[in-house]
């Protein structure tokens, strides 16, 4: 089994995610942790792949001496990970792939793999192609993550075993990419019960949409999005902007259709006119919209928060059911609902 890795002469337990690594070590490829405040560096997130020799300049510059590499999402060529040799000092073996794992497809496609452990697989490798798309939500990554998500949108449409491990992967964080993975596939799955007689609805350019709906949070502050608590009005004003922001980057890269693009403007919007940006209500929402109103609302309340434990489904659906059911359409509500009621 695979144990050891190699980084610029720094050997590191393969099971082991994160490795200390000094600057003087950084290679084209590896993936960062910045361990600083995200206002004392120029870069839009915390996190992100190396990808130009000035990246490393300019964290060499900002006077930080080492940074944490995350071996797990550093792109060392697949063939040396599987051959499992460390590489000689001060070398590490890049590889140019899309920001799509062929991990992903091989999971999709693997007709040996068990229903529960191919879910696994699927959503560990989506979520690691929407956080490279995160780190450069580019127009060409964009693309190539809609072909992920195209074929992981046919593997729900054809596969109902899978498709019920998928929908009841239980997550024990709540970060960007996890989340959009998660909403992705539970709004999926209830476009695919809505929609299932009728060819009037491109389930790729949907699933896009789904999958990218948070996309504008990579400019809101990271100690915003992972804040332990309550958020301030000032902080609560930076994250009500990540939909127009999101909107922006799909407008500006013009990779999705419209109806993609409102998912993403407004997810936040609630049937009785209470969300945001918009303060949209009823029929002024999309129904794209609303269906991954649903599904967000519902990943938020079943995943681990630094502030309180994760719901199950049946009491995150009550207090949707009890407290909420004014945000949501009453008959989208009770089809996701149903999603659940399998045996
Ligand atoms: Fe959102
Ligand atoms: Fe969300």
């Amino acid at each position: 089994m695979c144990r050891y890795q190699s980084f610029g002469g720094i050997v590191s337990n393969f099971t082991t995610m994160e490795i200390n690594v000094k600057i003087d070590d950084l290679k084209i490829g590896m993936y960062v942790i910045l361990p600083t405040s995200w206002f004392k560096h120029p870069f839009v997130t915390n996190e992100f792949s190396i990808k130009k020799k000035d990246q490393i300049q300019t964290i060499r510059d900002y006077g930080l001496k080492e940074v944490i590499i995350d071996t797990s999402k550093s792109r060392v060529a697949k063939a040396d990970r599987k051959r499992c040799t460390p590489q000689s000092e001060g070398t590490v073996n890049t590889h140019p792939t899309t920001v799509v794992p062929d991990e992903l497809s091989e999971a999709i496609h693997d007709k040996k793999l068990p229903a529960q452990q191919k879910a696994k697989a699927v959503q560990k490798h989506s979520i690691l192609m929407i956080s490279n798309l995160l780190d450069n939500p580019s127009a060409e990554n964009i693309r190539d993550v809609k072909k992920g998500v195209a074929e992981v949108v046919d593997l729900i449409l054809t596969d109902d075993d899978t498709s019920y491990y998928l929908m009841n992967i239980t997550s024990h964080d709540f970060n960007t990419y996890t989340h959009c993975v998660n909403v992705g596939f539970l709004s999926i799955m209830l476009a695919k019960a809505l929609f299932r007689k009728s060819m009037a609805h491109d389930m790729y350019e949907l699933g896009a949409g789904f999958f990218l709906h948070d996309l504008g949070k990579v400019y809101v502050d990271p100690a915003i999005i992972n804040k332990p608590g309550v958020l301030t009005d000032d902080e609560m004003e930076q994250m009500r902007k990540h939909p127009v922001m999101g909107h922006k980057i799909l407008l500006d890269t013009n990779q999705v259709t419209n109806e993609s693009k409102k998912i993403v403007m407004q997810h936040h919007e609630r049937f009785n006119g209470a969300g945001y940006p918009n303060k949209l209500r009823g029929e002024d929402i999309h129904l794209y919209g609303k269906i991954c109103s649903i599904a967000d609302v519902f990943d938020a309340l079943t995943s681990e928060r630094p502030y309180r434990k994760k719901m199950d489904s049946f009491n995150a659906l009550k207090l949707m059911k009890e407290e909420m059911l004014g945000h949501f359409q009453k008959d989208l509500f009770e089809q996701f609902v149903l999603l659940f009621s399998r045996p």
